[in-house]
């Protein structure tokens, strides 16, 4: 197709889509700011945010907020992330000289904010996700993930992937912090149940990056490194005793937990019943831990549901690795 004759394309008609984008686990403790994981509840629910894009009924973009978790959302659509995405989204699609189309976008907003399951990955992911979907994916895969680390980066302050990565691809995503490739998958283990607890309490990631150390020792570079270097290798061995052994948090943990009512007590009676490991899920409030079986999981929901969650929208979730990341629904 000439320029010429892409830019004088009468708007199309395109088909409605929905799309989905699963919470993750931001660090896993181990990996801070560089390895992430998506999590899928073992009850096949869908924990995340969904985005229907349509052709819009006027003239205009429009957007449209439900879900559990709306009421938390900025009021006005410009201070909107799902508008600011679409912004950025138009630009691309200018920049290939795609006639952009006035559309709809209708956000279920339905994992909760500042609670450290990357609620914002969720819909800059869905978001993005979506639009490209609509637009039959001019965009290819580490176009869309470099727009979604730039508008996360809008939001939280800094630009880190170890959310929207694992969202976005799923499975276990470690970051690559230079070269052309930006994330890499990890293999998992399968039979692990990560179970997830929400307190209600809201924690903002940018609040909670401001508190860290400017600069670590020596020995804590040491520790951290060996420990995420260890980690990954016993990923690919498969070797869980030494996997979890390093699943250990030298960077945020020791700082963070201040800001967490009765995380020592929970994690202690986590570690009481065989947990594999348990840690802060991204910047928190959420703490995960890790189990090697559903018994043990059911006894750790219940031990969140009784000790960590503070308020009426808390909740507990018990879920394994989602391999599949954002996808059509
Ligand atoms: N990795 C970031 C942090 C955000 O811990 O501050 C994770 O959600």
């Amino acid at each position: 197709m000439t320029q010429a004759t892409k830019n004088s394309q009468t708007k199309q008609s395109r088909d409605p889509v929905t799309v989905f984008a699963p919470i993750s686990i931001g660090n896993v403790s181990v990996g801070f700011d560089t390895l992430g994981m998506a999590i899928s509840p073992v009850d096949d629910q869908l924990v995340g945010d969904v985005i229907h894009v349509s052709e819009s009924d006027t003239e205009h973009d429009q957007l449209e907020c439900t879900g559990n978790f709306q009421q938390f959302l900025p009021q006005q659509k410009e201070a909107n992330i799902i508008w600011q995405c679409l912004q950025e989204f138009n630009q691309q699609l200018q920049g290939q000289d795609i006639q952009v189309e006035p559309v709809k976008l209708h956000l279920e907003k339905n994992t909760p904010i500042c609670s450290g399951l990357g609620s914002s990955a969720c819909s800059v992911v869905a978001g993005i996700y979506g639009l490209n979907e609509y637009y039959n994916q001019p965009l290819a895969q580490q176009q869309l993930l470099e727009l979604m680390g730039d508008l996360e980066a809008k939001i939280s302050g800094s630009l880190h992937f170890d959310n929207v990565a694992p969202c976005y691809l799923g499975g276990m995503q470690l970051m690559i912090p230079e070269g052309e490739k930006i994330s890499q998958a990890i293999p998992v283990f399968e039979d692990v149940y990560w179970v997830v607890c929400y307190p209600d309490i809201k924690v903002s990631t940018r609040f909670a990056r401001e508190i860290l150390p400017e600069q670590y020792s020596r020995q804590d570079l040491v520790t951290y490194g060996g420990r995420l270097g260890g980690f990954i290798d016993a990923c690919y061995r498969q070797d869980k005793a030494q996997a979890f052994s390093l699943v250990k948090d030298v960077v945020a943990e020791p700082y963070r937990t201040t800001l967490l009512t009765n995380f020592e007590l929970v994690k202690n009676s986590l570690e009481s019943i065989g947990a594999l490991a348990v840690g802060i899920s991204g910047s928190g409030p959420t703490v995960f831990g890790a189990f090697d079986t559903f018994e043990q999981a059911e006894q750790a929901k219940d031990i969140f549901d009784k000790q960590y969650i503070r308020a009426s929208n808390g909740f507990t979730i018990i879920g394994k690795t989602d391999s599949e990341g954002a996808r059509r629904i």
